[in-house]
């Protein structure tokens, strides 16, 4: 089967990390990062010589190994038919379920160049979605310590093991999914992020946060640990030492402060009009929360910081405007937010595969009307990508538009799944030239009345270009 062949593999690989001719220089360069070799051991680090047919030589190159390596994705297949090796001159980290079973390898290239990671393809065993790196070893430590901390690489994982903080996982180049938070709370009630403190970290530590959301009951809890700009886990545990480590995790930044602190951090709560702003952007996510004590005290703080009453804050302008979702078009067909919403919330699977298509779509009603609706739809989807119709519904049901978003559900839309992902992605891209259209048009009606500013001319430029780039297709 397909676990024993990359089994195979990774012992031969591991056996090259000893033997080859030129594993001196894999040697060097882990010796270099401070890795010794119990640790290498540990993680059964091996290395990938050069060259294209190495797997097969080893491991058999008969059509039923072959197949298998080709499934596993060691090997690629060319368009003559032939089959290559992925990994070549990398240092090779197997990749392990929760359950301990082989599924992947990730490679690294030795010192400098592009991709300086490779890993394993999607395939039946592997779900970079779902998988975590150094789980399954990490387990036991996780639950002694009631707590997993999440690093982004697979040498942070390592470098902390190292120094004796055991209880770490990293994702693999991917987000952080509701998926992955469910593994972990399975393993212990708490979890720490522990990101790279520059922009993308923070984004990705943002990210996590509204995968965690929807599924923080009263027992769990989620903190941030944004580290100095320029370092990682691994290189900072190797300056400061395991104590000065441990003492950033202990005091890691518990959820409700990182949210309220991200989202007032360039507002002025002196001003009423960035309170309001502040109370707009928080409901949302504090909606996310399932019921309970916990969503409770978040609501109570939010009420603090903003200075309205809960039940002010319930019937906030957001709720009110729950102005009619634009249904008909003229002739009785959908509008296109209506048509995308429909599409969504009955197949709420499409969420993943079109998310850059949301992201680039407006989440408020002045600018669209009906995003508010899309967007909150689209980020349970994405959340929860098991939930079904009924399910998101439920989910949905505090919604002021809910009643709406029931009558969509219950839409009737021909076609087969393929064509209705079709459908939905040129809606998006449909909603989104409006969008752009719309601001262009404020824009060009600003400039008669005075000078742009800075900001204001890229944009205008950006969507002039844009436009022209349409019209051109
Ligand atoms: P980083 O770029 O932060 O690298 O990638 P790192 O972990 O610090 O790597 P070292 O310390 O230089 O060895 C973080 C993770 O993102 C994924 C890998 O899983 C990596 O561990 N990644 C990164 C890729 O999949 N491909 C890449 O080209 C880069
Ligand atoms: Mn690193």
């Amino acid at each position: 089967g397909l676990h024993e062949v990359l089994g195979r593999a990774r012992d031969w690989y591991a056996q090259q990390l000893k033997d080859h001719p030129d594993a001196k220089q894999a040697i060097d360069y882990l010796k270099s990062r401070g890795l010794d070799g119990k640790t290498a051991l540990g993680f059964g680090i091996g290395f990938a010589p050069d060259g294209w047919n190495n797997l097969s030589t080893a491991l058999g190159a008969d059509a039923t190994t072959t197949k298998a390596l080709v499934n596993t994705g060691l090997l690629i297949t060319k368009d003559d038919g032939g089959h290559y090796d992925r990994f070549r001159q990398r240092i090779m980290f197997p990749i392990e379920d929760y359950r301990g079973k082989l599924i992947g390898f990730g490679g690294r290239i030795i010192g400098q160049g592009e991709p300086k990671y490779l890993n394993s393809p999607e395939t039946v065993l592997f779900h970079k979605g779902s998988e975590l790196y150094g789980l399954h070893q990490a387990r036991r430590e996780i639950g002694l310590a009631a707590e997993s901390v999440v690093v982004e690489g697979y040498m942070d994982v390592i470098g902390l093991a190292q120094n004796g903080i055991k209880h770490a996982v990293a994702t693999m180049g991917t987000a952080t999914t509701a998926s992955h938070l469910q593994r972990l709370f399975r393993a212990a009630p708490a979890v720490v992020f522990c990101f790279d403190g520059d922009r993308a970290g923070r984004k990705a530590a943002w990210k996590a946060m509204q995968a965690a959301l929807p599924l923080l009951t009263d027992e769990r809890q989620v903190s941030f640990l944004l580290l100095p700009q320029g370092e990682d886990p691994d290189s900072l545990i190797r300056q400061e030492g395991t104590d000065a480590f441990k003492a950033r995790l202990a005091a890691a930044d518990p959820l409700p402060s990182f949210l309220f602190d991200s989202l007032s951090n360039e507002l002025d709560l002196s001003r009423l009009d960035h309170r309001a702003r502040l109370a707009d952007q928080a409901k949302p996510l504090l909606d996310a929360l399932p019921a309970g004590t916990f969503r409770q005290l978040m609501v109570e703080r939010l009420s603090q910081i903003v200075g309205l009453s809960e039940q002010a804050l319930a019937e906030s302008p957001k709720q009110k405007a729950a102005a009619p979702i634009p249904t008909q078009k003229k002739g009785g067909s959908l509008s296109p937010i209506a048509l995308a919403i429909s599409l969504l919330v009955q197949q709420p699977q499409l969420a993943g595969a079109l998310s850059e298509y949301f992201s680039v779509l407006p989440n408020d009603e002045e600018s669209l009307k009906g995003s508010t609706l899309l967007q909150e739809l689209f980020t349970c989807a994405q959340v929860g990508p098991e939930l079904n119709t009924a399910q998101l519904l439920e989910r949905m049901r505090s919604h002021p538009q809910h009643a709406a978003l029931e009558k969509l559900a219950g839409q009737q839309h021909l076609g087969s799944d393929d064509k209705k992902s079709q459908v939905l992605q040129d809606c998006l891209i449909k909603l989104q030239n409006e969008c752009r259209e719309q601001e262009l048009n404020a824009l060009l009606q600003l400039s008669q009345s005075r000078r742009l500013n800075d900001a204001e001319n890229t944009t205008l430029l950006a969507l002039l270009q844009a436009q022209r780039n349409r019209a051109a297709d």
